[in-house]
């Protein structure tokens, strides 16, 4: 244990329990590209700057690429004794090229280090949930296209409310995800920021140029902070909040897809291979995957909560409750980016059953409202005819059929000014047609929000 790289001012090791309960290396190998790139950045400012020679960067950069190829093939000896990424790395690096490596560190501190890794490595985890968002939504987009016009119950209380369109209910979660992405990129900004320079904790005494370094790492700002920029992980949190947001709406509809799949309702199906059978029970189809995203949501939810925890009481500038920072986020950025692929081929696999959402609909005096409205056209006050309509669906109820067929002269004992054209109101097509203005329902507001949805996604 002497070769520690800061063991000069100890008299004894530390104990082999100390050692694996401190070290970072189990999971934070997965920064190594990150901190190589982190690295290799800060020594050709070194270089430039005159700070080292540019021999010495040449046998850093000759290093690190021997050293990417040996983590790549799975050759690379990873050491507890070496605590985290950045030592394993450095202590090969030194083994590799000699004084050079030894040089890399110079005006430099794990503290600014490991915050420049993290926000290198979340940026790209980022830009690809970025990139699965859209996948999704280009899937949500062609079945919902598909179903522009597929009349199905709209429900509030989980009670049939009145008719709405299977597209436009999947369009909903389009525009859900849409604000995750708008989130996600927001947060990337304030994630894009170097905290290289910082040092430990108050800068240092090199003539370091910042710009540079954040412009080889196509960082937009620096942290502007050296305290600031090696202690807060406020980017990170942010992150686990718009993840819980992305995970809190395909929760939402996983339930929806559950309830959905159930034989009561059957409104579809999911494709086989997102389902799996019971050992006991010959008939069932259970929808494991749905079932494990909204399990799923938890661990991400108490992934931000952990993080938030974290920070509240830490005193500037670092201290090393900040290592507990990447197991989180790690795990939320795999859960993430698991569910969201998953999603996508799923909802390319639904089989949507229009019959059952029929059914459905007409056994819930779904076109109430458009009685209601109706009668407001011919001159009855909105509280007036929402007392009429309430009774003529008690009557209808009573004698277990939809308002549609009650006989005309049945709605008139109701209300005298109900002619033979109130049929056209209540018929489901009707019901729909009649909500044509942007946001709405009908099969064209639909298709309206599909092609707006197709264009924005393709300006941004
Ligand atoms: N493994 C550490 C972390 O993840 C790196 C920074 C260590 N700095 C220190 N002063 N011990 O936070």
């Amino acid at each position: 244990a002497t070769h520690k790289t800061w063991s000069g001012r100890f008299d004894e090791p530390v104990s082999e329990r100390v050692k694996r309960y401190t070290a970072s290396i189990p999971f934070d190998w997965r920064l190594w590209r990150h901190d190589i790139q982190g690295s290799l950045a800060h020594a050709r400012m070194l270089a430039k700057q005159g700070i080292i020679s540019t021999e010495d960067l040449a046998a850093i950069e000759r290093g690190m690429a021997q050293i990417a190829q040996e983590i790549e093939s799975g050759a690379f000896e990873w050491s507890l004794d070496d605590e985290d990424i950045h030592l394993n790395i450095e202590r090969r690096l030194t083994a590799l090229v000699g004084d050079a490596g030894k040089r890399l560190h110079t005006g430099r501190s794990r503290n600014d280090q490991v915050a420049t890794d993290i926000r290198l490595w979340l940026r790209d985890a980022i830009d690809e949930i970025r990139s699965r968002i859209r996948t999704l939504q280009t899937a949500l987009l062609g079945l919902a296209e598909q179903h522009a016009a597929t009349p199905m119950p709209g429900f509030t209380h989980l009670q049939v409310a009145q008719p709405v369109t299977f597209g436009h209910h999947l369009m909903a979660y389009v525009e859900m995800l849409e604000r995750d992405w708008e989130r996600l990129t927001d947060c990337r900004r304030r994630t894009n920021r170097l905290p290289l320079g910082a040092a430990a904790l108050a800068g240092t005494t090199y003539p370091i140029d910042r710009w540079a370094v954040a412009e080889t790492l196509g960082f937009e700002e620096l942290c502007r902070n050296s305290l600031d920029a090696v202690s807060d992980r406020d980017f990170a949190i942010e992150f686990l909040s718009a993840a819980s947001l992305v995970m809190m709406h395909l929760s939402r509809f996983s339930e929806e897809l559950i309830l959905w799949m159930t034989p009561r309702f059957g409104f579809i199906d999911l494709a086989d291979r997102f389902c799996t059978g019971s050992s006991i029970m010959p008939q069932k189809k259970n929808p494991d995957v749905p079932e494990l995203v909204r399990g799923k949501t938890g661990r991400v939810y108490g992934h931000l909560v952990a993080m938030l925890t974290l920070m509240k009481g830490q005193p500037l500038a670092y201290n090393k409750d900040n290592q507990e920072d990447k197991e989180p986020l790690f795990d939320a950025v795999d859960t993430l980016n698991d569910t969201l692929a998953i999603y996508a081929e799923m909802v390319a696999g639904i089989r949507v059953k229009p019959e059952a959402m029929r059914a459905a609909l007409q056994e819930g005096f779904a076109t109430a409202t458009d009685l209601a409205d109706y009668l407001v056209k011919k001159g009855v006050p909105f509280r007036d005819a929402h007392e009429i309509v309430a009774r003529a669906v008690r009557a209808a109820e009573r004698q277990g059929i939809d308002l549609a067929e009650l006989p005309l002269t049945t709605l008139q004992q109701f209300c005298p000014q109900i002619e033979e054209d109130v049929y056209e109101v209540l018929t489901i097509e009707g019901s729909l047609a009649a909500r044509a203005h942007i946001g709405g329902t009908a099969p064209e507001a639909v298709q309206a929000a599909i092609a707006h949805a197709r264009a924005r996604i393709a300006q941004r």
